[in-house]
């Protein structure tokens, strides 16, 4: 909150951040939204102040692949929630850990990942880095020994990437146990947030150097964008800024988009409150049901982590990954029986979706890979949006009664 006091001693809260930090109408016109800055270039007032941007000189605007006001805002409200010292935005999720990567990694290094990550990130450590002389390895982080023993083996680990929650079965991993480890083998920590989002858990004060949000998602919270995120001390976000974006990827965020992902953050608290309360109800009618063999959500008490969770996230998150008894087959009929549930891919929105990682977001993994990373061809993946609670129950109660009749027919 730079810019406008609370008169509050304390740091203002997260919503206050997320609605106010860093923007002062009075600078705008009084505009009470802040604007949205639509340009790829800037004025130089001279050809010599112009001379002196390029060189680092004198700090400004200069051209919009690296940086825009609008940016600059949503750059500074993300830092203020993540806790970090500086942002950055990016095109879209993937853009952003592509950029990380590329401006952290070369030829030689080494990089410990975990084996559940979202199906293109895993495909861009596994099928990508590995072509530009990168070793990468793998390791469950659940098993700090199994970590450790990885980060001994590996040469140089410079970094240690994991998610937590994890997609696509909401493993969840201990960040600070995590970071420590990676610290003491000189390697970086970054944690994708992306499930759990700043409301949710801060991982750099966990001891995490860089964090990844797919804006995508819950930031953006709405079904109508792409966008990605860093947040970590300025000496590396500037870094990344300078080579990953301007230089390897080019991922620059629009401003319109940015402008969007800054109105999505005014209710991400209130979002991901009204998710997590519904995404337990719902996981909580999942596993009361007969027809349902496991359901995987951090804020069940069956759920192998829970004290875990608890520790590490506020609440428990609007995901929820969940099994039939019948499999693959039960999956897809109960899929095709929802009417108010829609099949789709992403998650994050108001809307309630529901996907099968091993056919769709992870099919980037063999099926070998799967069954050795413990990703189950029988998974399905809900993200429980804002709708009403009764309306979602009932939806998904029909869709299951639809498998116990085709179950009685076959039968
Ligand atoms: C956890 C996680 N990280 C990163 C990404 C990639 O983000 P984007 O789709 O914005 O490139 C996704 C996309 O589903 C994701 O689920």
């Amino acid at each position: 909150m730079d810019k406008r006091a609370t008169g509050r001693n304390a740091e203002p809260g997260l919503s206050t951040r997320a609605i106010h930090h860093g923007y002062d109408p009075a600078e705008e016109h009084g505009a009470l939204t802040p604007p949205i800055f639509m340009t790829s270039t800037y004025a130089f007032e001279s050809a010599e102040e112009g001379s002196e941007l390029f060189r680092g000189e004198r700090a400004g605007y200069i051209y919009g692949r690296t940086r825009n006001p609008t940016q600059a805002l949503l750059e500074a409200r993300l830092a203020s929630l993540e806790g970090g010292e500086a942002g950055l935005a990016l095109a879209s999720g993937m853009g952003a850990i592509s950029a990380a990567l590329w401006t952290l990694l070369s030829a030689g290094d080494g990089v410990v990942i975990d084996r559940i990550l979202y199906g293109n990130t895993f495909a861009f450590f596994t099928k990508g880095l590995t072509r530009f002389g990168v070793d990468v390895r793998l390791a469950d982080f659940t098993d700090p020994q199994a970590l450790a023993h990885e980060l001994a083996a590996a040469g140089k680990v410079k970094i240690v990437y994991f998610e937590t929650p994890a997609n696509p079965n909401l493993r969840v991993i201990d960040i600070a146990r995590v970071a420590s480890l990676a610290k003491s083998a000189g390697a970086l920590t970054i944690v994708d947030n992306t499930f759990a989002t700043p409301i949710l858990q801060n991982p750099l004060n966990l001891g995490a150097d860089l964090v990844v949000h797919s804006a995508t998602k819950y930031l953006g919270g709405h079904g109508d964008l792409l966008g990605g995120a860093l947040v970590g001390a300025s000496a590396l976000i500037e870094r990344i800024r300078g080579t990953g974006l301007r230089a390897l990827t080019g991922a620059t965020l629009s401003p319109l988009n940015a402008f969007l992902i800054l109105r999505g953050l005014k209710t991400l608290e209130v979002r991901m409150e009204r998710h997590s309360r519904l995404a337990l109800q719902i996981a909580e009618q999942l596993e009361r049901h007969p027809l349902v063999s496991r359901v995987a959500y951090p804020g069940l008490k069956s759920f192998p982590q829970y004290e875990l969770a608890r520790r590490q996230m506020r609440q428990s998150g609007g995901l929820i990954a969940f099994e039939l008894k019948g499999g693959v087959e039960a999956g897809m009929a109960f899929m095709n029986g929802l009417k108010l549930v829609t099949r789709a891919v992403s998650l994050g929105d108001a809307e309630t979706l529901v996907q099968h990682p091993a056919s769709m977001t992870h099919a980037t993994y063999s099926a070998d890979e799967r069954k050795r990373h413990g990703i189950s061809d029988n998974l399905l993946r809900l993200s429980v949006g804002l709708e009403n609670v009764e309306d979602l129950a009932a939806d998904i109660a029909q869709a299951l009664d639809g498998l116990h009749a085709a179950k009685g027919r076959a039968g």
